[in-house]
């Protein structure tokens, strides 16, 4: 009995230590939930807005904290390209809007801490200007023709490497910028600084496969070795495949006049809604993160979303009747919109056209991509191997340069000639547009500076094939272009 008499304050003595450790431990999660994970909802006022700057859902998975990504380019100019003309992340070609507190394309979303990832604006907005001293005019859902996504993953890289890449130095260029709380300086110090350079070290690593292989450049990125290669997505081996994918960034406005058509250059899939999805998980969300239905508003958006309109008034209106008549005689059966052959895989032994963009993707490829989110709703089952590329309806035409699927040809002009006559060597990335020619500037001082030297002798760069209209008159050709422009 005595003894029960003194066992009892001290039970109630743990019980109270139990209760206080419990609720301090609920206080830390609570606070450490709070700092590094709770999730704040973005707001935006319409659907362009989210396409700009809205999250995808690459935040858990890649997304960078805010302030740290902020100050890189302060801290490390030396690991942006040499040779540019542009200070800060803009030397990497990005859009960047007065005001805004990222690139277009670059979203900004609070989990625990403001985190900043990519979104599909990154690679499918263009730019242009109709002079050097012009506006630069952004355009949401036309390729990007000056980022340069390959030097934006080497740029991360190298900065996780360097020996600067330490809390004191990171803390110190924030503190220039914004003024963290105790609390937060500890998180960023301990936890997030070190979790963001490991992060980005192994991220190098999982891209080591792209420096054996012809770089791809402004407006290219190899779309879907990444994704082959990545473990966790169809985890295939990059030393047992040398392919070369690099491709050019597609515009995706007006998609709904793609219902039903091969999609991709390749036409790997097509069903509009899985490469959308698919879109998000090649940049870094995950089934889990993936936000399906606001990915839904977005295919919705893209699908009535028309291209601008050529933005000079140099147009001869007749030549451009005259062009419409050749076009329905050379070029419509492809590409027109009651063509037999458009939206369909034309096979690349007719068209000729380079064929390393088509070995990328392989059937075993499409298999694993197939079975990979079998456990989830919206599932894929549309992805197939092809034998060709695909002939495209030519909306907003006049944008897309450079042309092909690998952007070796800089004009629709040089397009039109046989393959020998068209320019081995040119520069793509500088955003002024000719007047004349269907394309943009890609020679002389300008172009060279600003631009990024793209030789068709490289593998994968190859400039030959599609010599459809080559053997016209000049003259027909010269009306042709004239009516292209009004697409
Ligand atoms: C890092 C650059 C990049 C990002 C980010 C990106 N894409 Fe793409 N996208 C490409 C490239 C390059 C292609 C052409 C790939 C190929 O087939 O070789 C492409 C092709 C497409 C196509 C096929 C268009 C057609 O006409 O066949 C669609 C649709 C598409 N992307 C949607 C999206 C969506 C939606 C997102 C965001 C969820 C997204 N992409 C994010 C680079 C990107
Ligand atoms: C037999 C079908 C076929 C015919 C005919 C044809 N094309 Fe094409 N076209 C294609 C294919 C396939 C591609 C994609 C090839 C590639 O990217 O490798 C293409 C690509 C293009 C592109 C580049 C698109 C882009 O976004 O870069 C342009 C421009 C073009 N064609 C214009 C024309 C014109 C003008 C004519 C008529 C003189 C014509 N084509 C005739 C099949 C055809």
């Amino acid at each position: 009995m005595a003894r029960k008499d003194h066992a009892h304050p001290r039970a109630r003595h743990w019980l109270i230590w139990l209760a206080l450790l419990l609720a301090l431990g609920a206080v830390v999660a609570t606070i450490g939930w709070y700092k590094l994970f709770r999730e704040v909802p973005q707001h935006f006022d319409d659907v362009e807005a989210y396409y700009r700057y809205g999250s995808i859902g690459t935040e858990p998975e890649e997304g960078l904290p805010y302030w740290v990504w902020r100050v890189l380019p302060e801290v490390f100019p030396q690991h942006l390209p040499e040779d540019a003309e542009d200070a800060g992340y803009a030397a990497l070609g990005v859009a960047w809007e007065q005001g805004e507190p990222t690139p277009v394309g670059f979203s900004l979303k609070t989990l625990g801490f403001p985190r900043i990832g990519i979104n599909c604006a990154a690679c499918h907005t263009a730019t242009y200007r109709t002079s050097a001293d012009g506006e630069r005019r952004i355009v949401p859902a036309g390729p990007q023709q000056t980022f340069d996504p390959q030097a934006y993953l080497r740029f991360l890289g190298e900065a996780a490497a360097d020996p600067d890449f330490t809390a004191d130095t990171l803390l110190a260029a924030i503190r220039e910028e914004t003024e963290l709380s105790w609390l937060d300086r500890l998180l960023y110090r301990f936890l997030i600084i070190p979790r963001t350079r490991d992060g980005l070290l192994e991220q190098a690593e999982q891209f080591r496969w792209t420096e054996e292989r012809p770089r791809w450049g402004p407006g290219r990125i190899d779309p879907f070795n990444p994704v082959k290669f990545h473990p966790d997505l169809l985890a295939l081996d990059p030393a047992e495949d040398d392919t070369i994918g690099n491709s050019d960034i597609m515009p995706l406005w007006a998609l709904d006049e793609q219902e039903g058509y091969a999609l991709h250059w390749d036409g790997l899939n097509d069903a509009i809604t899985e490469v959308v999805l698919s879109g998000a998980i090649g940049d870094g969300a995950r089934p889990d993160s993936l936000p399906v239905e606001a990915l839904g508003e977005l295919e919705a958006y893209l699908r009535e979303l028309a291209p601008p309109p050529y933005p000079f008034d140099t147009r001869d209106d007749q030549m451009a009747a005259r062009g419409k008549v050749l076009f329905e005689e050379t070029c419509a059966g492809c590409h027109g919109p009651e063509g037999a052959r458009t939206g369909t895989v034309i096979p690349q032994s007719e068209v000729g056209t380079d064929r390393h963009r088509l070995a990328m993707w392989t059937a075993e490829a499409a298999e694993r991509y197939n079975a990979y989110a079998e456990a989830y709703p919206w599932d894929f089952d549309a992805f197939v191997k092809t034998d060709g590329y695909v002939a495209k309806p030519l909306t907003g035409i006049w944008l897309r340069a450079p042309y092909l699927h690998n952007g070796s040809v800089p004009t629709v002009e040089d397009l039109l000639r046989p393959a020998e006559e068209r320019p081995v060597v040119f520069h793509r990335g500088y955003d002024v547009y000719h007047p004349d020619r269907l394309g943009f500037i890609h020679e002389g001082e300008a172009a060279e500076r600003h631009g990024f030297r793209y030789d068709t002798r490289q593998p994968g760069n190859g400039n030959a094939g599609h010599e459809y209209g080559t053997e016209l008159p000049a003259q027909d050709r010269d009306a042709l272009v004239e009516y292209l422009k009004t697409l």
